[in-house]
Formats: structure tokens, C-alpha cells, sequence
């Protein structure tokens, strides 16, 4: 595979020389799909030669066969008058394909391979301006998640969403499914008449009674945005610009845990520009959703588990708005760059819940992130995977959800506020708004990044560029010395506090009364490793740790119940992973309990009731973490 991809690597490169410009006027530096240095590695197409536009999908959701059956139309660019549209597929059946809606093309399909699914070669004319596919899905398409009424919360009426990131949306789409890659698209897709279809597009807020609904995403996205969401949904206002979809029962907690969405959006805007997207809107989704939040354009995915009840975890809105921006606007060239993405989407998140709810909330963020990260290079270290602590990655060979780990997130984020702590946050914002407002719609690799930081950021303003500052960062290992560093005294009264019970102080001696999630999560972050049980049920007994209702304190709490063997809290341990879906949750929990001496039974016997209910996500994660076989 190697050597295809330095043969096909080397025409685009030589593509770029004389690459065609595109529509939306990048600035020098702007990377595109014509001038891209980098081949995507996790994608078969060939979009240097051609390029998909606009895909037309038409399709119809079956909940009894638990497949989807369409037709994508894709309009095309024959760039380089080319022979063959290359496309990524994963599980599709291709019934048949037809060029300019008339002639019949045969087609060829390549090697299937476990991480990247196949490819599909459909041969075209240099005139060729459409190519229709007519597909249906797998039953198990990685991407869908199909549920059953009992899994949804008003247990009346099945629910089926998407994840498409990050190369999943071959096994819905048969695309170029490589984020470089920006096309318009319009859908109608036919679902049973009771229930409402959403799309990462322009959406309708009320069900009507045919159940055939049409979409317009009229920006450019990357396939990795594609989405779609059917259920018993319904639709609240929340500002002039947003609102929110969920099941009926959910719906009122969510208008009530995102109330302050337009002072977000406003805050974004002031930050960075105006919002590119018309609308923003989130839909909640039963709890099996495998992340926090996906940003799909215009509509944000969110799990449930961010409805506390008092919106102490909403920086996850601020997060998926953020990508608003950092991502779906400029948005990272290939997945070995994906600290593009999260990297500038926390810290731009942090910038967020700074302006809307003060300094002091947003360094009790900065430094949990710091926490993570740290924690998470010195398992890397252990691991050895230091390799995978730098910036760039390089992902070869492997899945490209292998590069979702604390350092682009949270080291890209330290690295972006080392930046504003040296040159000031002045200068690092005009910087940022104009890095946003000369890149939209474009693409951007790691390289093109740091060109653009030289020029725009060091050279004019006539500063000098620390000489390692590259190397140290974004090609070094681990975290540079000199990183930045939180403060938070909000944290400094939660570590006093916990030492006042370290020194034989009651529990309810604490003070402990004006805490929010954050110092808890700090407190439980900070408890010793080795807790008796009478210590245990003491705080249990204070704090009602396992009956919490907030499922970032229950997952920090259970990693307690699971290392001291806390048996009142099993139960409540086992409720959480059979309902919660969310891998950021599931990954500690079930790794705790296999450093138990009998742990791996626990984990397994829960995991065998709970894994019916996670999709591929989740279960590819957890197979093999706990080294399970369905056969
Ligand atoms: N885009 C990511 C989710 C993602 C990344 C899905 C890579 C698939 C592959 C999303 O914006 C995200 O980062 N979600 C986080 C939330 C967050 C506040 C850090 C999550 O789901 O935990
Ligand atoms: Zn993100």
C-alpha cells in the first residue's frame, strides 16, 4: 500500500505545480485540495485528479431491515481529465453506478481492509459531470447506530444517528471521504412517517406526515461532517439563531441547560468573526452517543450526559461551537494534523467560558486540561508511544482514531497559550481572527500552520521567533519545559480544604459549601489513590458521591469505588456503563477495573450486558481493550 501511496503522493505532488485555483480565494499560504503536500493516508481517493462538489442524496431509512437504501449523485471535477473517480466504501452494496444519468458504468471494488473499508473505482470520461450510485448499507455500518425502542428514552420508538468522524462515513457515503475534500450537498431522505429526520444541513423543526424530509447544506463540508439523526424528535427555541432537538421528555431539560447558547455564540463572534453557519442548533442523543459532542455543521451532536441540571458542563457547548471555526471552517488537511482541530477548538473553548462566565471558571478548565495531559503522556511514555506525544503525528498504517488522545487537545491547547502568553493577547487575537477570516472554507496542514505563524505572527510584529519553538512543540516529544501554567485559587481552596481532612478534620468540618462541579471534580481528582472502606463511606456518607446525578462526578467517583473495592458503589458502576455509551467514560472505567486482581471478570460480566447497547465506537475501543471475541 505503501508504495501506491508515494506513486499517487508524488502526482498530486506534481499536480500542485500547475494546480488549478479554487473558488474561495485562499490567501498564498492556503493549502487545497489542488496544491496539498500531504496524500491522505487514510483515504483511497484520488481528489488532486478528481475532485467531488456537491453530492445529491436521496435515500430511504428502513428500521426493520436496519439499513439504509439511496443513491448519491456526485457532481465532479475532472481536474486532470482523469480516468478513473476513486471512492471510499466501507460495507456499501453497490447495486449500480450511472455516469450523466444515463449510461451504465461498470465498476470495480479493492481490497477490503479492516480500518480503511475499500475502494470503489468507477471509470469516467474527462466530459463526466455526474456519477450516481445506487447502494444500500450494512446492518452493521460502522458509522449508524440503530436502536431499539428500549434504548431511547421515551421506549416507544427506535432512534437511529450517525458518526462520521473520523473516516466512518464510507460505510454510509460512498465519498472521498478525506477531510481535504469540500462539497455542497442536498438530501431528501424518506423515514416512517412518525418519526423527524436531522442533518448536519438546513432542517425542518416539526415533523410533517409523509416522513419525506429535504436538507441544503449550501457551506462546503468535509465528509467527516456528514450526518444524520431519526427519532421520535422535537424541536425548542433557545435564541433568535439556535435551539435545540431531543425526545420528547428530554427536551425542556436540554432548552434549560443551554439557555446561555447565544451569549456563547456571541462571544465566539467577537473572538473570531461571524459565524459561517446561519444556524446553530444541538441535538441530544440517547446515552449510547459514543462522544461528549460532535460538531456537525449547523447541528451539533451532544450525549446526554452533559444535562446536569444546573449547566456545570455545558464548556462542551462551547467546544462544539468552537469548531464552528476551528475546524469546519478551517479544517485539518489530514488526521496527522488533527491538533488543528481540537487543539485550537479547547483553547478557543476555554476563550469562550472565559468571556461568558469569568477568568476564574475558565482556569479551573485549564487546569483539569493540564491534569489530562499530563497524565496522559506519562501513560504514552510508559506505554511507548512517546512518538504519538508530539503534535504531528504520523498515523500510518493505522487507524486515524489512534491520534484522539490528550496531546492534540490539550498539548495543542498549551501550545496556542504559550503563544498568547508571548506575545500578548492582543497581538494573538487579531492574529487568530485573521487566520480564520483568510482561511475559511480551506483546508490546513501543520506545516502551512507554522509558515503563517512566522509571517503573521512573529514577523509582524517585528518579533523574534524562539529558535526551537517548532521543534520543541510540534515535533517534540512530551511537554516542553516553560509550558504554561494554570492558576487557579478556586483549586488552592479545594487542596486546603481536602488537607484540613488529611489532618484528621471531619468531612463536615469542610467548607465546602459554594463548590461547584469543577472543585469537586478537583477533590475527587485529588483524594489519595488507597482509600479505606470506612473512609470511603464516609464520604459517600458527606457527599452522596454515588447517588451524584452529574456524570463527570460519578466517573471521577467510580474510579474510587473500583481501585478501594467499594461494593455499595457496584451497583450504580454497572447501571452507568450499561446506559452510558460514552468512550471518554468507559475507557477509564473498564481500565481500572482491569488493574484489580479480579477485575477482568467484573469487567467482563458487565460488559457483556452493557455491550449491546455501544456503538462501533465504543465497542471497537472496548473489544479490544478487554480482548474480546464475539466468536
Ligand atoms: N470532533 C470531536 C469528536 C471526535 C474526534 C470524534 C475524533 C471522532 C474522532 C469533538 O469535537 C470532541 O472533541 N468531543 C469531545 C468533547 C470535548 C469537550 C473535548 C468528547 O466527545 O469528549
Ligand atoms: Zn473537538
Amino acid at each position: 500500500m505503501k508504495s501506491i501511496y508515494f506513486i499517487i503522493g508524488l502526482l498530486a505532488f506534481l499536480g500542485a505545480c500547475n494546480g488549478p485555483s479554487t473558488e474561495n480565494k485562499p490567501s498564498e499560504e492556503t493549502v487545497t485540495m489542488e496544491t496539498m503536500k500531504e496524500k491522505d493516508i487514510h483515504s483511497y481517493s484520488n481528489p488532486s485528479q478528481v475532485v467531488v462538489k456537491h453530492l445529491d442524496w436521496v435515500a430511504e431509512v428502513n428500521f426493520d431491515s436496519t439499513s439504509i437504501e439511496a443513491t448519491a449523485i456526485l457532481t465532479i471535477d475532472n481536474l486532470e481529465a482523469t480516468e478513473n473517480l476513486v471512492l471510499d466504501i466501507n460495507g456499501l452494496s453497490i447495486a449500480s453506478v450511472v455516469l450523466d444519468g444515463k449510461e451504465a458504468a461498470t465498476f470495480t471494488l479493492g481490497e477490503h481492509n479492516e480500518i480503511f473499508g475499500q475502494s470503489l473505482t468507477i471509470p469516467i470520461n474527462p466530459e463526466t459531470k455526474l456519477v450516481s450510485i445506487k447502494y444500500t448499507t450494512d446492518p452493521n455500518a460502522q458509522a449508524l447506530q440503530w436502536l431499539n425502542p428500549s434504548q431511547t428514552a421515551g421506549k416507544e420508538q427506535p432512534f437511529l444517528f450517525t458518526q462520521s468522524q473520523s473516516i466512518l462515513a464510507r460505510s454510509w457515503i460512498p465519498l472521498q471521504d478525506s477531510p481535504g475534500v469540500r462539497f455542497t450537498y442536498n438530501a431528501k431522505v424518506q423515514v416512517p412517517s412518525n418519526l423527524l429526520a436531522v442533518m448536519s444541513a438546513s432542517n425542518p423543526q416539526q415533523k410533517n406526515n409523509t416522513g419525506l424530509y429535504e436538507f441544503e447544506m449550501k457551506q462546503p463540508i468535509p465528509s467527516y461532517l456528514m450526518a444524520l439523526s431519526v427519532g421520535d424528535i422535537v424541536f425548542r427555541e433557545i435564541g433568535e439563531r439556535s435551539g435545540v432537538y431531543a425526545e420528547p421528555s428530554v427536551v425542556d431539560k436540554a432548552a434549560y441547560e443551554f439557555e446561555d447558547l447565544e451569549s456563547m455564540i456571541a462571544a465566539a463572534e467577537a473572538l473570531y468573526g461571524p459565524y459561517a453557519w446561519d444556524r446553530y442548533d444541538i441535538i441530544v442523543l440517547p446515552p449510547s452517543f459514543p462522544f461528549g459532542g460532535m460538531e456537525n455543521p449547523r447541528l451539533t451532536f451532544a450525549t446526554p450526559t452533559i444535562l446536569a441540571g444546573d449547566k456545570s458542563l455545558v464548556s462542551l457547548v462551547a467546544h462544539e461551537l468552537a469548531h464552528s471555526w476551528s475546524g469546519n471552517l478551517v479544517t485539518n488537511a489530514t488526521w496527522n494534523d488533527f491538533w488543528l482541530n481540537e487543539g485550537f477548538t479547547v483553547y478557543f473553548e476555554h476563550r469562550i467560558m472565559e468571556s461568558v462566565y469569568g477568568r476564574d471558571y475558565s482556569e479551573m478548565l485549564a487546569s483539569l486540561a493540564l491534569q489530562d495531559l499530563k497524565s496522559e503522556i506519562h501513560e504514552m511514555e510508559e506505554n511507548g508511544q512517546s512518538e504519538d506525544t508530539k503534535l504531528k503525528l504520523n498515523l500510518e498504517g493505522r487507524s486515524s482514531d489512534d491520534g484522539m488522545t490528550a496531546i492534540a487537545y490539550d498539548k495543542g491547547y498549551m501550545f496556542l497559550r504559550y503563544l498568547e502568553e508571548q506575545v500578548g493577547r492582543e497581538r494573538f487575537d487579531v492574529f487568530l481572527k485573521n487566520y480564520f477570516t483568510s482561511n475559511a472554507f480551506s483546508v490546513m496542514d501543520t506545516e502551512t500552520f507554522l509558515t503563517i505563524l512566522d509571517k503573521d505572527l512573529f514577523e509582524s510584529n517585528g518579533i523574534e521567533r524562539p529558535a526551537a519553538l517548532y521543534e520543541e512543540w510540534v515535533y517534540g516529544v512530551g511537554l516542553p519545559e516553560g509550558s504554561p501554567e494554570p492558576t487557579s485559587n478556586r483549586f488552592e481552596e479545594v487542596e486546603k480544604q481536602l488537607g484540613k481532612w488529611q489532618e484528621k478534620a471531619l468531612l463536615s468540618d469542610l467548607e465546602v459549601d459554594a463548590w461547584t462541579t469543577h472543585e469537586w471534580l478537583h477533590f475527587l481528582r485529588s483524594l489519595p489513590e488507597n482509600l479505606t472502606l470506612e473512609q470511603m463511606a464516609a464520604l459517600d456518607a458527606a457527599f452522596g458521591f454515588t447517588n451524584s446525578g452529574n456524570s463527570e462526578i460519578t466517573m471521577a467517583w467510580m474510579l474510587h469505588v473500583i481501585a478501594n473495592g467499594y461494593t455499595p458503589g457496584y451497583e450504580k458502576l454497572e447501571t452507568f456503563l450499561i446506559e452510558t455509551g460514552r468512550r471518554k467514560f468507559l475507557t477509564p472505567l473498564y481500565k481500572a477495573m482491569l488493574e484489580k486482581e479480579d477485575g477482568k471478570t467484573m469487567a467482563n460480566a458487565i460488559y457483556s450486558k452493557a455491550r449491546p447497547n455501544y456503538h462501533f465506537v465504543a465497542t471497537n475501543t472496548m473489544d479490544a481493550l478487554l480482548n474480546y471475541t464475539s466468536k
